[in-house]
């Protein structure tokens, strides 16, 4: 085992959910070799900066944040590290730009981190790979950041290469982690008092058993007889394989939470063909329709891209119309911006950067109206919360989610964290509910 011991490390993660569990991998092998997290980079002797590729945005945070650790690094000396989707792809770029960059590690590489750094530091190992077979040794240990609710990777990687879409090339194709090595990890949190577990993958709902074949409703329904377990939720979902027995599946079982996160990306049946994402204005519909047949009260999310190439005013208006029939809970939108190597990267980004902004400020304002009435609704009722911890802003306030996922904050004369409660929602923001704490669950 190489030895780490005396070095401090902190990590920046940017992105997805699936980049916070990477990093919390990250530090769990960084740890286990003997060295110690730091909460703020200045307490760093290694910075690594887990990074996303996904939209372009992030790739501008990331060169900002570098700036910082430049300056700091002049003066105060720190090893720089990338790892991540950006890392992997921009590797030549990024090493050209920013000669501070000490080491760059690739998704399937973390693994490496402990050898790359006691083998001096300084030196510049690029590794990558892409396609590769499902290596449950290289995913232990976890360092979680929460010691109430777990995210469990099930799945990694995209088959489906939406056209505007960088993760099929940063994350390779599907690799399916074995059911018998989730069950195991269940087990384990279970143990350690876990009260919710987050299933992760780019597409969960393809998950495929590589040994028995079993499905990702026969993995619902498993993790359903833990006992221990509370609330299951999973993220992402498509919905071109968001099956009917997924749903009568979630809709039978004791545990998985009513709310699923279901990225439409567009109202327009047109634009979605463009997209390549495999379904129509009318099957998203169509689903939803049933996710609310089989489970009245369903909280449901999505993700939004306004501007992708050749949008007209009329197919935007299909979006804004989809946003009003379905009424989601909560949304993320975003301009579209081309990245390399995609399928709309070679088609003409021709809706004026002007235009994309009024659109996404237009679905911003809507869905603010929107939430705000759904908050409203709650105004007077008692929800059942799993506290998660302190909010950020406030040391008297705690902060949970309820059943539907929205952040429910409240005071509390004990710690709570880790406790499910009964809140009364007395007001609400369209972004947060708050009430007064009634009791444990
Ligand atoms: N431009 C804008 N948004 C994008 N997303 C993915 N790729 C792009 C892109 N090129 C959004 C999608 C996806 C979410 C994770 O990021 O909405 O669901
Ligand atoms: Fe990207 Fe589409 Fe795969 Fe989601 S399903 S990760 S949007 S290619």
């Amino acid at each position: 085992m190489t030895d780490l011991n005396g070095l401090t490390f902190y990590i920046e993660t940017f992105g997805c959910q699936m980049n916070e569990n990477d990093s919390e991998l990250i530090a769990g092998l960084l740890a286990a070799a003997g060295a110690r997290k730091a909460e703020r980079f200045e307490d760093g002797q290694v910075v690594v900066v887990n990074t996303c590729a996904v939209r372009g945005k992030s790739e501008e945070k990331l060169f900002s944040y570098l700036g910082r650790l430049r300056s700091w690094k002049k003066k105060h000396g720190l090893v720089i590290g990338l790892a991540g989707c950006v890392a992997q792809l921009y590797r030549e770029k990024i090493l050209a730009k920013n000669p501070d960059v000490d080491f760059i590690v690739g998704p399937d590489n973390y693994h490496r981190l402990p050898e790359i750094l006691s083998h001096g530091l300084g030196l510049k190992p690029v590794m990558t790979s892409s396609a590769r077979d499902w290596n449950e040794d290289e995913r232990q240990p976890f360092m979680r950041e929460s010691l109430v609710s777990a995210y469990v990777t099930i799945m990694e990687g995209c088959d489906n290469f939406c056209a505007y879409c960088i993760v099929p090339f940063t994350r390779g194709r599907e690799k399916f982690r074995p059911l018998r090595a989730i069950l195991d990890e269940l087990a384990g949190l279970a143990r350690d008092g876990y009260k919710e577990v987050r299933f992760l993958g780019q597409n969960v709902n393809s998950y495929k058993d590589p040994e028995t074949g079993a499905l990702f409703q026969d993995l619902l329904k498993a993790s359903d007889d833990i006992k221990e377990f509370k609330w299951i939720r999973f993220i992402t979902s498509h919905p071109k394989n968001f099956t009917g027995e997924i749903a009568k599946t979630m809709a039978r079982s004791k545990k998985v939470c009513r709310q699923l996160h279901l990225p439409l990306q567009s109202g327009s049946t047109m634009v979605l063909e463009r997209m390549k994402r495999g379904y129509t204005r009318e099957d998203y519909l169509e689903t939803i329709r049933l996710l609310r047949s089989v489970m009245p009260g369903i909280s449901l999310s999505t993700d939004i891209i306004v501007g992708f190439p050749g949008e007209t005013e009329r197919e935007f208006e299909e979006t804004m119309s989809a946003l009003e029939a379905i009424r989601f809970a909560n949304i993320f939108s975003f301009r579209y911006s081309p990245r390399p190597g995609t399928a709309a990267a070679k088609l003409n980004d021709d809706v004026p950067f002007d235009v994309k902004r009024r659109r996404l400020l237009e679905v911003q304002k809507r869905q603010k109206a929107i939430q705000t009435e759904i908050h409203e609704g709650f105004i007077g009722r008692t929800i059942k919360v799993l506290c998660l911890g302190k909010s950020k802003k406030d040391e008297r306030v705690y902060s949970g989610r309820n059943e539907g996922y929205q952040v429910v904050n409240f005071m509390s004369e004990r710690n709570v964290i880790g406790r499910f409660v009964h809140v009364q929602v007395k007001d609400c923001g369209p972004y947060s509910l708050r009430g007064e704490f009634c009791g444990e669950d």
